[in-house]
C-alpha cells in the first residue's frame, strides 16, 4: 500500500503496473496492488510512502476497527518497534491551506490504537508486540513500524515497513518540524524536507544562495542553520528576513545577475515559480561557470499539472548532462504539483 500527494496517484498507479503490478483499492492519495512473484514494495518519485499490506477495516467505531487491527497482527512472531498512524491526504497540497499529515483525528486514533494494543503480544510469547513507549516517534533506521493509514476516518489500511532512508523514518513520511520562530512561509518547511531528504552536509558559516526567495520560508530555514544567505527575486523579501545580518538580497531575476555575485557559495536552491526548462537553463549557467563553485542545488520543479511529469527523464537526462556527481528526484511531502531534485556537483 501506498501513498502519495492528493492527485499524484494515477503516476503512481502507471508506475506501478509497468514494473508487473495488480491495481487494487485505490483512492486520490492512497493506492493498493498485488504482485504474483515475491517483490519489494515499490518506490519512485511520486510514493511518499510504502508498507507491506496486513488489510483493512471499515466500520463507525474505532473500537472495531482496533480489534480487526489486533486479528490482522495477531500471527506476528516479531514485534514492531514504531507504531505510525496518519490520514491519506484528503485534498491537495496547499488547496484551502491544506498541511498533510498527522491531524487531530489521526493523533486521537494513534493514542486510542496505542493503548488498544497494550495487552497484545507477539504470537510466539509474552514480548509486547509494540515496543514504542508513544505513537508516531520518528523510527530509528532498522526498525520495523506497524503502519495504519486512515483513507478515511472509518476505513482503515494496515500494512508494516522496515525503516531505512529517512522519509521512511519519519511518519507517514512527513517531516516532524518544530520551527525555532514562526516561518515566514511554508517553503519553511519545504526548504527543511529538502536539505534533511538530500542528507547535504550543510553547515553554520557555510553560504547559501535562493534563487525565487521571497517572501522567506526558505532563506528563515538557512539562517536558522546558521549560514550566510543571498535571496536572489525581483519581489521584495520579509523584513525579517532582509534585516538579518547574515543575509543579502539581490532583486533581480536569477539569469540577470553576473556570476561573480555566487562566488563562495556551496549551495543552492531554486524555488522560482519559473517552468523547469528555464528554471534548469538558468541553473546551468550558474552551475557551469568558473567564478561558481556549487557543491549542492536543492532544485523545485514545478509541474503545473501532472501531465507535465512526462518530461520528468528529459529534465534528468539534461542534469546529468552536466556532468553531476548525484541526481535523486522525488516529490516531497510539502511539494505541491512539483518535484525536488538533489544533485550533488
Ligand atoms: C514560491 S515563491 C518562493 C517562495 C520562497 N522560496 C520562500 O521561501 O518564501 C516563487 C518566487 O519566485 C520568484 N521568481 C519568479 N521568477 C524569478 C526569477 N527569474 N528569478 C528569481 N526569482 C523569480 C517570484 O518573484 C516569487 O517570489
Amino acid at each position: 500500500m501506498m501513498c502519495c500527494a492528493h492527485g499524484a496517484e494515477g503516476l503512481v498507479k502507471e508506475q506501478i503496473a509497468r514494473e508487473g503490478w495488480r491495481l487494487a483499492f485505490s483512492r486520490p492519495g492512497f493506492v493498493t496492488a498485488k504482485h504474483d512473484q515475491p517483490r519489494q514494495s515499490p518506490t519512485g518519485v511520486f510514493i511518499r510512502t510504502t508498507a507491506k499490506s496486513l488489510g483493512s477495516a471499515k466500520g463507525d467505531h474505532s473500537s472495531q476497527l482496533i480489534e480487526k487491527l489486533k486479528a490482522a497482527i495477531a500471527d506476528e512472531t516479531v514485534a514492531f518497534d514504531q507504531l505510525h498512524v496518519w490520514p491519506r491526504d484528503r485534498t491537495a497540497i496547499g488547496k484551502f491551506d491544506f498541511e498533510p499529515g498527522i491531524d487531530e483525528v489521526s493523533a486521537a486514533v494513534a493514542d486510542e490504537i496505542f493503548h488498544g494494543l497494550n495487552d497484545l503480544h507477539v504470537a510466539t510469547g509474552v514480548t509486547p508486540i509494540l515496543k514504542c513507549t508513544e505513537p508516531n516517534q520518528i523510527a530509528e533506521s532498522g526498525e520495523r513500524v506497524l503502519d495504519v493509514v486512515l483513507v478515511d476516518p472509518s476505513q482503515w489500511f494496515f500494512g508494516m515497513h522496515d525503516a531505512n532512508t529517512l522519509p521512511t523514518r519519519w511518519p507517514g513520511g512527513v517531516q516532524p518540524v518544530q520551527p525555532a520562530y514562526e516561518p515566514i512561509s511554508r517553503a519553511y518547511f519545504k526548504a527543511a524536507e529538502s536539505i534533511a531528504w538530500s542528507g547535504f552536509d550543510m553547515r553554520p558559516g557555510d553560504l547559501a544562495v535562493e534563487v525565487g526567495s521571497a517572501p522567506g520560508g526558505a532563506c528563515g530555514r538557512l539562517l536558522e542553520m546558521g549560514m550566510d544567505v543571498i535571496g536572489v527575486d525581483p519581489a521584495e523579501m520579509d523584513p525579517r528576513i532582509n534585516n538579518h545580518p547574515r543575509f543579502i538580497h539581490y532583486p533581480a531575476r536569477a539569469g540577470d545577475l553576473p556570476r561573480r555575485v555566487f562566488r563562495g557559495a556551496k549551495w543552492l536552491l531554486v524555488d522560482s515559480t519559473v517552468k523547469p526548462d528555464a528554471t534548469l537553463s538558468t541553473v546551468r549557467n550558474m552551475v557551469d561557470s568558473r567564478e561558481t563553485d556549487f557543491r549542492g542545488l536543492l532544485i523545485t520543479m514545478k509541474l503545473g499539472q501532472y501531465d507535465n511529469a512526462e518530461n520528468l527523464n528529459r529534465w534528468c537526462d539534461f542534469i546529468r548532462s552536466w556532468g553531476v556527481k548525484r541526481l535523486e528526484v522525488r516529490q516531497l511531502a510539502r511539494n505541491r504539483c512539483e518535484v525536488c531534485a538533489a544533485v550533488t556537483v
